[in-house]
């Protein structure tokens, strides 16, 4: 166990893609707690692409990093030290915390993970904000029926291959993108998606149109730029769109012009709906429940892509930007 709390700091405001000198590692003695507080040992932090938002330093649905502050993101820990009545010594909690070794909480910002359920570094993956982010969104917003063409992209991602596998899980035929050989051929023979493109080697509007003879009835989009442009020429009459993420984008200056889209989804009487994830907090419960019995009783499959070190966790982050990972990207700490 560390003697010391290592934290890592944002000392730089990334320009273009996030380079190691933007963040920093420090060392500062363990913090003591007061009373209603607990003190955490982190097991696992998650990296997480929405977190390059908060590195530029403008206001969106989250307050921006501050410079050579600790960042945060969700961490895995376990309680060592408690003077708060509703959580002991030993019981694993996940949360919003610091990517330091040891965090202080007073318990608002955390839950209690139970290790029964599924391996807790799943909390912050397929049962946690990744898994949530699918289940809502896809069954929400995308709505699918059996029988309907599914397209994900992102899809070996933590939260495409929970679209994936939830669509397939609802009757669908789905179809996921995503940017190596490895990942499609995960997708296919481990996961049953029917169909995968390589968008870095195919021609994705090419490819997509002979995955899809029947067209798009449901499109999860996590990446956005030309991926999301071919597949819009494909959007059949009512046809949802979900707009997850756009990944391709965060690392860009200046946006660049993108077809308009208003007249497709007129002709095709399609919805396109923005979500974040959050906004389906009051059911967390419900989508935790459900995804982990999925997993429990083999109907969901994931992986894990795991770092070893906290000052690893930089690299980590920028890996998710050159498609490093396969399924959630983690940074083991202790
Ligand atoms: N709305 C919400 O509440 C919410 C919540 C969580 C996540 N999200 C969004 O959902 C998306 C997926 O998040 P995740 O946590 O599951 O991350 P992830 O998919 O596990 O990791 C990122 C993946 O994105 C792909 N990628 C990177 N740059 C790309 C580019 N320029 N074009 C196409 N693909 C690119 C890479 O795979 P390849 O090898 O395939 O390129 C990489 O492995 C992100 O856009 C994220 O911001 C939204």
């Amino acid at each position: 166990m560390e003697k010391v709390n290592r934290s890592i700091l944002l000392v730089r405001r990334p320009k273009g893609m996030p380079k190691a000198e933007d963040f920093k590692l420090v060392t500062n003695s363990i913090p003591t707690i007061k009373e209603g507080e607990l003190l955490i040992r982190s097991i696992y932090l998650s990296v997480d692409p929405y977190m390059r938002g908060r590195m530029r330093g403008i206001k969106t649905y989250v307050d921006p990093f501050q410079l050579n502050e600790v960042l945060t993101g969700g961490i895995v820990g376990e309680v060592i030290e408690s003077k708060n009545l509703s959580y002991k010594e030993g019981e694993i909690v996940e949360g919003r915390l610091g990517w330091s070794d040891y965090s202080v909480s007073n318990g608002d910002n955390i839950r209690k993970v139970d290790p029964n359920l599924a391996p807790i570094s799943t909390a912050l993956g397929i049962v946690g904000m990744p898994g949530l982010t699918a289940y809502f969104g896809l069954l929400d917003i995308g709505k699918p029926k059996a029988e309907e063409t599914v397209v994900v992209s992102g899809a070996s991602g933590a939260v495409g291959m929970t679209v994936g596998q939830i669509a397939k899980i609802k009757g669908c035929r789905v179809i996921g993108i995503a940017g190596s050989e490895e990942k499609v051929n995960y997708l296919k023979n481990e996961l049953g998606f029917d169909e995968t493109i390589n968008y870095k080697t195919e021609n994705v509007l090419k490819s997509l149109k002979s995955a899809c003879p029947n067209g798009v009835d449901i499109y999860f989009d996590n990446v956005g730029g030309e991926i999301s442009d071919a597949v819009m020429r494909l959007i059949n009459f009512y046809s949802r769109i979900v707009l997850c993420g756009q990944i391709s984008s965060y690392n860009m200056e200046k946006s660049v012009e993108s077809p308009r889209v208003q007249s497709q989804l007129i002709q095709r009487s399609a919805l396109m709906k923005g979500f974040i994830v959050r906004d389906y907090a009051d059911h967390f419960e419900e989508g935790y429940t459900q995804l982990g019995n999925w997993v429990k009783n083999g109907s969901l499959k994931y992986r894990e892509s795991i770092v070893a070190g906290l000052e690893n966790a930089p690299k980590a982050f920028i890996g998710l930007f050159e498609g490093e990972n396969i399924g959630k990207q983690l940074v083991r700490i202790s």
